[in-house]
Formats: structure tokens, sequence, C-alpha cells
């Protein structure tokens, strides 16, 4: 591909939002690979810019709208193909297409086969002058880019979509509409793609879906991908985001439980803590059932850690409702929390039947309170692992200090350590003696290493989220 100069055409990518997005701009950037594009990580260079963007939060949206702006000033000095990928280009479509004119083409989740094609028309559209935009937004109900190996750079985590998409329809949830129906990749495909990353040496994997445990293809279910997949030689570590708790069989719990490759740790969304919150929310379960699969996981195992996702100020809470998920957090004791406040969705059953009508003070000031909560007892939780050794995998050099190493716990909890103690590789497994905690991280000394003085305000990966 080359514009009309002979110059081979550049592309630039920049995803926002989740792990799903970080994983599709991963098989974009290879189906643009083997139709001759070339990638360049620097933006300035570039004759394509793409953003591949998340719609789940107005918060997500500000943050593509004020990235856009910031191209005026370049597409006004050259010729310049801006582009928007993902959900915000399947979700906005309408207005993007009438009313944004830096935008040169839009493609949602399910199109990305067309973006070759789509980046030719834009670009041969531009060489003529024309303002016309390069659109494919259709949903299908059978794409999984099966057969596309995403171009992944090299390192210890590697991500594999196992199903997209979502059936539940969650009230407050734009998923749905985003990323369309639920739909699994056969289990052949998903292990050959194990077996590749673990014999190009990554060390972890994260299987990834918008409902993963909802994975099924023929007869097999997610607890025996999630097992053939913990049973590839190489991989030491096996992750799963994000879940739903309606979808947990026992032969789930008890893969996680007793698999030593699987991680313990179970992602468990609850959303809120009362029952008529959680019926206009339509997340399917009571409080009490709930509470029950958090029992039956404990009883198994009382130290898988159990992180979840909150959101305040849905519609028509009262502060009685509030004090229901308030007193939740208490009773979990969850290791940590992603506690969101509820921003209305265009198009979700929510913004169609329910008010958006909690004042954003209040629905600030719940965040703020369980944000608080949260903080202290992931405090103590961590603390719990005070004088205690965790096998940790290395991942690089800590945010804050590149003579600190960090690396993630089986729990997914960060841990930081001097890296005087022991030389230690990405990807490589240290055995790490705790000798403090904050509410986000471990400090530890690494074994057969010295003394550390890794300091407290290294706050390098915060998991308590405010938005
Ligand atoms: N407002 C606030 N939070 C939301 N989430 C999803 N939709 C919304 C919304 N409209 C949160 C949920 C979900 C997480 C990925 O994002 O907590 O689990
Ligand atoms: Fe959204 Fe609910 Fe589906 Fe999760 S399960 S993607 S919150 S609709």
């Amino acid at each position: 591909m080359s514009l009309g100069s002979g110059v081979p055409c550049q592309v630039h990518i920049e995803t926002f939002g989740c792990q799903m997005n970080e994983y599709d701009s991963e098989l974009v950037r290879s189906l643009l690979k083997r139709e001759g594009f070339l990638l360049t990580e620097d933006r300035e260079r570039a004759d394509v810019i793409l953003m591949n963007t998340c719609a789940i939060r107005e918060n997500a949206h500000t943050k593509v709208y004020t990235h856009l702006s910031g191209l005026k000033t370049l597409k006004k000095s050259r010729p310049l193909v801006v582009g928007i990928l993902g959900c915000m280009a399947q979700n906005l479509k309408a207005e993007l297409t009438k009313q944004e004119p830096l935008v040169d083409l839009l493609a949602g989740p399910d199109s990305y086969r067309q973006l070759p094609a789509l980046i030719r028309s834009a670009v041969h559209a531009q060489e003529q002058g024309e303002r016309v935009k390069a659109l494919a937004v259709d949903l299908s109900e059978y794409e999984t880019y099966d057969d596309i190996v995403p171009a992944r750079v090299p390192g210890v985590n590697a991500w594999i979509a196992v199903m997209r998409g979502c059936d539940n329809f969650c009230s407050f949830c734009v998923v749905p509409y985003t990323r369309g129906r639920e739909r699994s990749r056969e289990p052949e495909g998903i292990l050959e793609e194990a077996r590749r990353i673990a014999s190009e040496g990554f060390k972890q994997v994260t299987l990834l879906g918008q409902n993963v445990n909802s994975y099924c293809s023929g007869d097999w279910d997610f607890a025996r991908l999630l097992t053939a997949v913990a049973d590839i030689p190489g991989i030491e570590r096996v992750r799963f985001t994000s879940p739903h708790p309606k979808d947990f069989p026992p032969s789930l719990l008890e893969a996680v439980v007793f698999h030593p490759k699987i991680c313990k740790h179970i992602h468990l969304p609850a959303q809120s803590g009362n029952d008529r919150i959680l019926g206009l929310m339509n997340r399917t379960y009571t409080r009490q059932e709930y509470m029950a699969l958090v029992d039956r996981i404990r009883s198994m195992n009382p130290h898988i850690v159990l992180t979840t996702d909150i959101i305040a100020g849905f519609s028509s809470e009262t502060e009685a409702e509030f004090g229901d998920t308030y007193r939740l957090l208490e009773e979990v004791r969850y290791h940590s929390a992603f506690i969101f406040l509820y921003s209305e969705r265009t198009n979700t059953i929510a913004a169609r039947k329910y008010a958006d009508d909690i004042p954003h003070e209040v629905k600030s000031r719940r965040v703020t309170a369980l944000v608080e909560l949260q903080r202290r007892i992931s405090t103590e939780r961590n603390r719990e692992y005070l004088g205690k050794t965790l096998p940790v995998l290395v991942e690089g050099d800590a945010k804050k200090s590149a003579l600190q190493a960090m690396g993630k716990s089986d729990g997914n909890i960060t841990v930081i350590w001097d890296k005087s103690d022991v030389a230690c590789v990405p990807g490589q497994m240290v055995a790490c003696s705790i000798y403090d905690a904050s509410a986000s991280t471990l400090y530890a000394r690494a074994e057969g290493g010295s003394e550390g003085s890794s300091t407290k305000s290294e706050q390098s990966c915060t998991n308590i989220v405010q938005s």
C-alpha cells in the first residue's frame, strides 16, 4: 500500500479502554501488516492515525474527543487520514459521521477485515480532495477473527480473546450494542494460539471475553478450556477476565482452586449490594445469591483473591440502597475494587427506561465513600501478607525507579523490590518476602537479597478506580 507519491503508507494505532481493545489492536496490526501497510509508533510521521476507542463511560468518550481535537493542527499541516475504530465507532456512527469533520474513517469491532480497503479509499478520497467518510459498522453474529494471528509485542503477558460480544444486557451497559451478540471461538484455534504463545516465551496468558465464563463451543465449556490452556507446557500462569457471577459452575471453581497454573484470583463484578438496584440493572442475581457464591469460593480456598466492579449512583438509588453496597464491601472485604460513577449510555435499557436522576455531587460523594472504605480494606488485606513469601512473576522495572523491579503475585497484586536483591529478568518467577504493604502494592525483599529499601511512595498501580 502506498500513497499517490509511491511512499509507503504508515499507520499509527492508539488504543483506549480495556484489554479486549489492546487485543483487537494487535489483530488490526496483523491485518494491516499482511496487506503491506507499515506500522509506526511515531504519530508525527504517520499518514494514517487510527484510534481504537472505548464507549463504556462518558469519560472514555471525553478522552477520545480531546485526543481528536489535538489532531487538528497536525491535520491542517499535511495530508492525514484519521480513523475511529472500536466501540465508539459502532455506537456513535451517526454523530461521528455527521458532526466530526476530522474523522475520515469508521470501523466497528466486527469490521476490521475491511480496514485495508477502507484506508485505501479514505487515502484516495483525500488525494482527490473529496470529503467522504469510509464506513464499516455492521455487527456480525459469527466474526471471531479465528484465523488472524495477533501481532503481539514480545513480553511476559499475552492475551487471547476466546469469545466476543455479550448477550446479558445489563441495563447500564453499552457493550451488547457496540460488540454485538455473544459468540465463542473453536477450542482448537484457541489452544493452537496458546501453544504458539508458550513457544514464543510468553509466561502468562489471560483469556478474554466480555462475558468470558459463558464461553461455549460444542461440548467445551469455560472450565474445560481454561484447564486445557493451563495444561500447555511453558505457560506458567493463566488468568481470565471478565466473568459474570451467574456462570460459575462447580467445575470452574474446582479448576481455579485446584489447578496449580490457574491463578487464585477471581474478579467477581457485583455492581451493587441492593436487590432492587440489581433487579433494575438486570444482573440476574440477588445479593444473597452473590454472597452464597463468595462463601462457596472461600469454603474451597479461603486465600483466594476476590476483586469486584461497583457502580455508584445508578438510577433512583437511595441512600439506604447505597448503604447496602457499602456494607457489601465491608462484608466481602475484597482485595481491591473498581468503583465507577454511573454514566448513562445512549441506547442502553437504562437510558430508555430509567431516569439518570442522581445528582452528580451525590454520585461523587458515594464513589468517594466507597473508594475510601475500599482503600482501608485493601491496605488491611495486603497487610495480611506481611512476613509471607510469595511467588512473583517478574514483569520489569517499577514505574518510579529503574533501581526497583515490579511483578505480580498469583493473586494479581503488584509487588515491588530492590533489584539489588536478586538480578531478575522479566518472565522469571522470584520468591518475594513481604515486609510492607499499601492499598495497592506489596513491598518485598526478593529471596536471597539484602534488606530492601523500597519506598512507600511507589504507587505504580492503584487498583481502586474512580471515574
Ligand atoms: N456506568 C458506569 N460504569 C459502567 N460499567 C459498565 N457500564 C457502565 C456505566 N454505564 C462498569 C461495570 C463493568 C465495568 C467493566 O464497567 O462495573 O463491570
Ligand atoms: Fe456489559 Fe453486563 Fe455484558 Fe458485562 S455482562 S459486558 S456489564 S452487559
